[in-house]
């Protein structure tokens, strides 16, 4: 009888740890699968606003083609986004990609005027600088900007 109770005693500290375990890794596996989902979200909400706000311009790959050169003329041209870590010593100048799509920090020039303010222009209808309303778009300008960072070129 004591045997018994001794041997239950010492399997159920196991068990416990064992479904403690397959449950940390459960969570583990969940926490990984929902923060490649949250990566995956931002990476497309990046290549669909590039799409939809960069691309006519710069082109679809960046390189500064896209298909109003055609029609409007524009000097400076469009740049060739894919050269902006080379021209500066190797290293993508995040900030400053984020600071030229939103666009508010800059002081407008001539030719900045031909890029959109997307920093005003992305803000919730109704609801424009409120935080929330920034946050969102501070989220997909950055987004943006990991976008072109995936495009440089040596
Ligand atoms: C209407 C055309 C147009 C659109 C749309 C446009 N751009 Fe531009 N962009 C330009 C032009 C022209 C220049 C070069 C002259 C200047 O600095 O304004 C430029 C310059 C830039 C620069 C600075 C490059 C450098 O070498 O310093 C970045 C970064 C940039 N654009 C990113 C973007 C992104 C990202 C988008 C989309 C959110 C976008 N642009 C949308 C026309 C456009």
């Amino acid at each position: 009888m004591t045997g018994r109770y001794t041997r239950v005693a010492i399997a159920l500290p196991g068990r416990v740890l064992t479904a403690l375990a397959q449950g940390s890794t459960g969570f583990l596996l969940l926490t990984l699968v929902l923060a490649t989902t949250a990566r995956t979200a931002a990476a497309q909400s990046g290549i669909r606003d590039y799409q939809n706000y960069c691309a006519e311009c710069h082109g679809l790959t960046g390189k500064g083609d896209g298909p109003s050169c055609l029609t409007i003329a524009m000097n400076p041209p469009p740049s060739d986004l894919t050269q902006m870590a080379r021209k500066n010593g190797g290293k993508f100048p995040f900030d400053v990609v984020v600071d030229s799509i939103d666009g508010r920090k800059n002081i407008p020039s001539h030719a900045r005027l031909q890029m959109p303010f997307l920093g005003t222009t992305l803000q919730k209808p109704g609801q424009e600088f409120t935080p929330e309303s920034d946050a969102e778009v501070k989220k997909r300008i950055e987004a943006m900007a990991r976008f072109v960072e995936s495009i440089q070129q040596q």
